[in-house]
Formats: C-alpha cells, structure tokens, sequence
C-alpha cells in the first residue's frame, strides 16, 4: 500500500512588518481593539518587487531542500491563492518555471483560506492512487494588494506570505491519514472580491466603487468559523480513527484567537495543543497552516511520529480538516549531499526573476519576449 508522507516544509515572508500602531495612523484604530478582537499585532506586507509567485518559489526551495528533492522530481504543483498572479496563467506554472519544476505538471486551486488543505488533500489521493509520486503543494498569498486600506474592518486582519510542503509516496504507514473537505456556497457573498471576474468585469466604476477589493461580513464569518472548526476536527479524527486524546497538536488556520479559543473549547482541548501565531502574521489566508507548521516544527512543537491535525475555513464559504502523522525530516546525510543543487536552484531563481525585471523594463510586457 502507498502511503503520503509530509516529508518537506518552507515557508517564506516578505522583510516589511506593519504595526497595529502603523495602521492607527492609517484608518480609525488601535492597538488595544485590534489584538483584543483578533489577536493579531503586526503583519508582513510584500514590497512592490514580491508577488504570490516569488514568495511561493521562495517557500517552495525551502521545502524541497527539506525534502532533499530535486525540483525536476517533481510530479505536480499545486498551488492555492485567492490572490494568485493573474486570473491565468496559473501562479503553480509561473512557479513551476521559477523552481525548474521541469517535469511536472501544475494548477492552480481556489478554496480561500481552506485551500491549503483542499490541496493537502489532493496531493495525497493522487499519491496514493499511484499514478505520481512527489507533489509540492503551496499555499500562498499577497492580499494586501486586494485590501481597501481605508476599510478599517478588513484592512488590519490580512498579511502576506507563503508556506509549502512536499509530498511523497512511501510504502511505510504514515503521513496523511484523513481528510474532510466541505463547502457552501449560499455563504459566497460573506467573504467576496466582487469585481474583476467574469461576472462583473474590471470597469473605471467597479475601480471607483472599490469592488476590486475585499469585502467581508465580519460577525458572518465570525459565526460560521465558530461552528466548524470543533466539528471539521472531529470528522476527520474519527475517518483515521483516532480520539482528541491521541492527538498532540492542532494547526488551525490562523484568522483569529478568538476562533481558536471557540474550536479548542468545543474539543474539550488545551490551548497548548494549538499553534498561534497570527500575532506576527496576521491572517495569511491559505498560508497560515503552513506558516504556522514551520514554525511549530523549527520551535521542537511538532516531532516525528506526532499526530497532527489541520484544520480551516474560509470564503465560498469553504472547511476541512486533515489529520497527518508526521514524518520528521530526513536524515542530515541525505541533505548534504543535495545542498549543491538546492544552492544552484537559488540563484537560477534570483536570477530568473531579475531577467524578468530587465525584460519589463525593456518590453514592458512580463516575461513575453522571454521564450521567442
Ligand atoms: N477598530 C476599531 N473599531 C472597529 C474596527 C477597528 N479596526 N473594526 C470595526 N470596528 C467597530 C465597528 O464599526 C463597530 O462599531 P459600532 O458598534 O459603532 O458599529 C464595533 O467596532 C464592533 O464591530 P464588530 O464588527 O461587531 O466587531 P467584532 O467583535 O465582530 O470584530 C472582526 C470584528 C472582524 C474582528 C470579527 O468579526 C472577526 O474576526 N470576524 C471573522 C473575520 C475573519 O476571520 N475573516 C477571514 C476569514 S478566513
């Protein structure tokens, strides 16, 4: 039997951190409102040079590394945005390019903040199908660039970044082990970028009206995230059959504490079995669970053999939850021996992307002349 290890983890954010007190002095808040109602203090916002697509290759380099992966074993790359790169091509083929993904194939998925999982999730079945055996899947976001910055109700949630796993066939059990994913769309309209789609076409006035940016009902989402973070975890818990009582952490989308706090009391659990730190990172969307994972792996939380469970929601409205048992990073004798390659990969991005930059400056068009 075919088994879908989690066998790399990276993620990337961009340097500029912005305050709650930066933000004060942009619309009508605090300090003290902010991180009472939310949790969140500071946040990282991409600089005009980073896009969802450099912060992903960036992640997804740090993962392979991990992985001790060549980007050129790569089967597929999936990657999850609501802020990709164009509405196409797909961020995952900008991607796919920037790493030297040569042999893979890639898309990209659209589930919100749910997304991550929905491609966690993906990943594993096609492994476990048998038809592939090493799948990047990245969850990666610049919504700054989609937020109304005078809209104090939304523009203090969302930050930016990207975080990555690999994924790889294994005959040994492990891995992923279940999954839920859930969806219901009569609750589109509480979470929504309104213009820019086929729907509703970017005009002058859509601009003026300000429906290219996010739009959110805030006590809606509030409301439904309460109800199935707790139940999500559950379902997927009882598919691998396992008890909250094996569980030794939870990695929950990270939008606020608040809702953490209402998913931990519902499973009758520790806030020390969660993983929070959407006080630095604000809500990174599909990033979050990966962000945070990286971070609760490199601060010794999360161990070989841990059972973990990863759960979110998001726009659509969209949930789900996936339980895992973690497969621990491979052994130092293996890195070693691609560290060269994963240090050439580096510079062939940093490299792709400032030919880029020469190539706009000379065309004005991104990336056209580059292939002719
Ligand atoms: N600073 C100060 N006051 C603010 C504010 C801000 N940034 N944003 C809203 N307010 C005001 C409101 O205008 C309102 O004032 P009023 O009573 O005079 O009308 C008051 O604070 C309470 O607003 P309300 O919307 O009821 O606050 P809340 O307790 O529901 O908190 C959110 C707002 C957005 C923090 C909360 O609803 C939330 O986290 N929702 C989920 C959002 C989310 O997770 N989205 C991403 C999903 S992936």
């Amino acid at each position: 039997m075919t088994y879908a290890h989690i066998t790399g983890w990276g993620m990337a954010v961009p340097e500029k951190v912005l305050t709650n007190d930066e933000i004060s002095k942009m619309v009508d808040t605090n300090d003290e409102w902010i991180r009472s109602r939310t949790g969140i203090a500071e946040r990282h916002i991409a600089a005009e040079d980073e896009s969802s697509a450099t912060l992903a290759a960036d992640a997804a380099l740090r993962a392979l590394e991990v992985a001790n992966l060549k980007a050129s074993d790569l089967d597929l790359v999936i990657v999850s945005s609501s802020s990709p790169e164009h509405i196409f091509p797909a961020t995952a083929s900008i991607v796919q390019d920037t790493i030297g993904a040569t042999n893979a194939g890639a898309f990209d998925l659209s589930a919100a903040c749910t997304g991550f999982i929905f491609a966690t999730n993906m990943a594993a079945q096609a492994i476990r199908s048998g038809s592939i055996k090493n799948v990047l899947v990245i969850g990666t976001e610049t919504l700054s660039r989609f937020v109304d910055w005078t809209d104090r109700n939304t523009c203090i949630l969302f930050g930016d970044g990207a975080g990555a796993f690999v994924l790889q066939a294994d005959e040994e059990p492990g891995g992923v082990l279940s999954a839920v994913m859930h969806s219901d769309g009569s609750g589109a309209d509480l979470l929504t970028i309104p213009a820019g789609g086929s729907k509703q076409p970017a005009t002058a006035k859509t601009v003026n009206d300000g429906l290219h940016f996010i739009k959110m009902e805030g006590k809606g989402v509030f409301r439904f995230a309460t109800r199935v973070m707790a139940r999500a975890t559950k379902e997927t818990l009882e598919e691998a059959g396992l008890t909250t009582d094996d569980l030794d952490l939870v990695i929950p989308h990270q939008a606020n504490t608040r809702i953490i706090e209402a998913a931990a009391r519902g499973l009758k659990m520790p806030m020390d079995k969660f993983v929070v730190n959407l006080d630095r990172y604000g809500n990174t969307s599909t990033a979050s669970i990966p962000i945070a994972t990286v971070e609760a792996f490199e601060s010794g939380r999360l161990k070989a053999g841990d059972k973990v469970v990863f759960v979110g929601f998001g726009g659509g409205l969209t949930w789900g939850a996936l339980a895992a048992e973690w497969s621990g990073p491979l052994s130092a004798e293996k890195k070693v021996h691609h560290g060269r390659y994963l240090f050439l990969a580096r510079i062939r991005s940093v490299l792709l992307r400032a030919l880029r930059v020469v190539e706009g400056l000379l065309w004005g068009d991104y990336g056209r002349k580059r292939k002719l």
